[in-house]
């Protein structure tokens, strides 16, 4: 059992939590943690004052709940790896900033932490992926649903159309979302997103599962780079998770009892 220093919000407690920041708490591991909107309190005071900002200027209700969203699970997810109490006064230490391309990057009390992370958010659910910094990291959730002919030819390499050309018609809708899925992942551990053409990136799958319902996928760059990921689903919802290394299957983070403290205090 790991020993959790206790939590002191004054100076010395800061200068902790920047130690901890810092630390590599288990190499090459990849962590996630789901929240869906209702686990969202009203009030910001998790935010730091610049994010609740940000915040105030989204234009769309929409856009503005996705947002929070997102930012709530990697803040909550970023405390878990760290092992930090998920208390507002925390949380609103720990800033998620888009880098110019548009990936998140985490700070910590102002620094840069060391531990990179990738959100998706999806439908009043997000998901947050973390592994130590310098991994190239993406992930992605979504839902699995009808797509057309269209879609695949425009967004797919030929040898992606044959693999869904061979499915059986149950499996095509589910197919298509985790190729889709993997390839937006990958993107996002590329730090281009949608940027770059989507033929550039090739997946494939295995259909092997772990025990923890996760199961292996591949993908392979146009300059040769492969990424290495799992996928998941769960009724109609399928995420995936990348990274530039080999990795176990994504371990599941849990929400600190800081943090239940915080939601019955503001029940
Ligand atoms: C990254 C991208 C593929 C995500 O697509 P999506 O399915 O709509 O959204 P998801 O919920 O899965 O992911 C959104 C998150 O991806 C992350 N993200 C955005 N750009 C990213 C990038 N270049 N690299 C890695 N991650 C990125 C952000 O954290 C974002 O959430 P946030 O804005 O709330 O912080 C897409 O937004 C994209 O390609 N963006 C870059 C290109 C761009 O800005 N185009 C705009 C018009 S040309």
């Amino acid at each position: 059992m790991q020993e959790r220093k206790k939590w002191n919000p004054g100076s010395e407690g800061f200068r902790w939590l920047k130690q901890r920041s810092h630390e590599r708490v288990c190499p090459m591991n990849v962590y996630w943690l789901e929240q869906v909107q209702g686990d969202v309190p009203s009030g910001n005071d998790w935010l730091s004052a610049s994010e609740a900002a940000c915040q105030q200027r989204l234009p769309f209700a929409k856009r503005r709940a996705d947002w929070m969203l997102g930012r709530w699970t990697a803040k909550h997810a970023v405390a878990s790896y760290l092992n930090l109490p998920a208390r507002p006064l925390v949380l609103a230490k720990i800033e998620i900033r888009p880098a110019a391309s548009g990936a998140p990057e985490v700070f910590v009390d102002e620094r840069p932490g060391a531990v990179s992370i990738s959100l998706s958010h999806r439908d009043g659910r997000a998901i947050c992926a973390v592994a130590q910094s310098g991994v190239d990291l993406g992930c992605d959730l979504e839902l699995i649903e009808p797509r057309s002919d269209a879609f695949l030819s425009d967004y797919f390499t030929a040898e992606e159309q044959a693999l869904v050309a061979r499915a059986t018609a149950p499996d095509r809708a589910r197919l298509v979302t985790l190729l889709w899925s993997a390839k937006e992942s990958t993107l996002k551990a590329l730090h281009t997103g949608l940027r770059l053409d989507t033929r550039c990136v090739m997946v494939s799958s295995e259909s092997s599962c772990d025990l923890n319902g996760w199961s292996p996928i591949q993908a392979r760059y146009s300059d040769g780079r492969i990424f290495h990921g799992w996928w998941r689903q769960t009724n109609n919802i399928l995420r995936t998770v990348v990274a530039d290394s080999p990795t176990d299957s994504p371990v599941p983070l849990r929400i600190t009892a800081g943090s239940t403290d915080y939601i019955s205090q503001c029940a």
